[in-house]
């Protein structure tokens, strides 16, 4: 496809300004950054981003769920707003491309769009969402921007209540605000996400842009095996209540479950928190954290009562009860067929190869798409890290990403 070379461009430089800017707030030794949701250094880098949004010219805006955007107002008074960005949020200890790259990139074209006065049809906002990582429920900005919190994801969240309550009050928000984020379907004219790919499949194939076809099913539980705390030394291996053990079995069983019978689906099991937690203590309870992901609805339901059975099965087989606790999905999600055009159209005039992805990390897209049009684009990982410092994309990537970025909202809102 001839590349066409009289296209506007965002200008690389001002976005690695950004980019590097941000990436010193929350920066790790390891070379990655710790922003977790509501943690003092992810508070910083969203007050760092709101005085960028004011020192470009354009409004800053926030809403109950603490989502912080800068608004362009390109198209009419009245027009509804495309949304472009992704989140400031990190897992701890996480990399500095994994939602920084896609608020940086749909900053930068709002600021070329702004420098260029062009004139649209719809206004265009950058946006970054509050705890996509799910750090405490998941998603929880985009969900409450999109109408679709549900209540008692508040109340069993994630990263469990008195965390949530805490950090919600770090940043001036309540249930009362979040849940009172809603914004009206019909502000808004779509949203669209540059990420980068998280995997290796762009890499190895060698393709420039990843156009995402779908986002995988999420569910998360937490299980808690429940034993009977005794002396280490003095109780026989038969008569012990061992939660460890039963906490211990289901990990393995459930990666062979998934092997065995799910081969397009994974399993993780992320933490495990013994309790009373001492050498000479037999651990009377063990909670453990895990979560799903399977890419249709089916293999999410399936997946899930496979797992659940068997928890139950090895938590019997040691004698011990089971206590489970269902902490929230997101269902499997199809982009928009006009954002994946729209995309392919702009990779296309850049001179650049694509290939549809499922993306199989979760992303906010999920929360919007029940509202609006949604489309995402990926750019390579290197080795496919992520989640982990050692996360990295080419800066040329990053640049071709945010390009097409720009000419996909370009089409879209013009
Ligand atoms: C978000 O990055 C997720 O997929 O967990
Ligand atoms: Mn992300
Ligand atoms: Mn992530």
């Amino acid at each position: 496809m001839p590349r066409s070379t009289n296209l506007l461009r965002i200008d690389p430089e001002r976005m690695r300004t950004a980019f590097d800017a941000l990436a010193q707030i929350g920066a790790t030794a390891e070379g990655g950054l710790n922003r977790p949701t509501f943690s003092p250094e992810h508070l910083a880098a969203r007050k760092w981003f709101a005085g960028q949004i004011q020192k470009a010219g354009l409004e800053f805006r926030t809403d109950g769920a603490g989502n912080h955007s800068a608004f362009l107002a390109c198209g009419p008074k009245d027009a509804p707003s495309l949304l472009l960005g992704s989140h400031l949020d990190s897992v701890p200890n996480g990399g500095r491309y994994d939602g920084a790259l896609g608020v940086m990139a749909a900053f930068e074209v709002l600021r070329t769009i702004q420098a260029a006065g062009l004139k649209l049809k719809v206004n265009l906002e950058t946006i970054d969402f509050t705890d996509e990582e799910g750090t405490l429920v998941g998603l929880l900005g985009s969900a409450a921007l999109a109408g679709h919190l549900e209540p008692e994801w508040l109340q069993n969240p994630r990263g469990g209540r008195a965390a949530l309550v805490e950090g919600m009050k770090r940043a001036g928000l309540s249930d009362e605000s979040v849940l009172g984020a809603a914004r009206r379907p019909e502000s808004i004219a779509g949203y669209l996400e540059l990420h980068i790919e998280q995997g290796k499949r762009l890499e190895r194939a060698g393709v420039d842009i990843g156009i995402v076809s779908a986002i995988i099913g999420i569910s998360s539980y937490r299980l808690t095996f429940l034993g009977r705390a005794d002396h280490a030394g003095t109780t026989t291996m038969q008569d012990r209540l061992d939660a460890s053990q039963g906490a211990s079995a289901f990990t393995l069983a459930a990666r062979e479950l998934v092997l065995t019978d799910f081969p397009d689906c994974v399993v993780n099991v992320g933490r495990m928190d013994f309790a009373p937690g001492a050498f000479n203590i037999v651990p009377a309870h063990v909670e453990l954290w895990l979560e799903f992901r399977a890419p249709d609805e089916t293999s999410v339901q399936r997946l899930d009562s496979a797992l659940i059975i068997r928890a139950r099965a090895e938590a019997e087989r040691f004698g011990l009860d089971l206590k489970v606790d269902f902490l929230g999905r997101h269902a499997p999600t199809p982009m928009a067929e006009a954002t994946q055009l729209a995309f392919a159209a702009a990779c296309d005039a850049l001179g650049f190869t694509h290939m549809p992805l499922v993306s199989d990390a979760g992303h906010d897209g999920q929360s919007l798409a029940k509202i609006c049009p949604v489309g995402m684009i990926f750019v390579p990982s290197v080795d496919g890290a992520s989640h982990a410092p050692r996360e990295f994309t080419e800066w040329q990537d990053c640049v071709n990403g945010a390009d097409v970025l720009l000419q996909a909202a370009v089409r879209l809102a013009g």
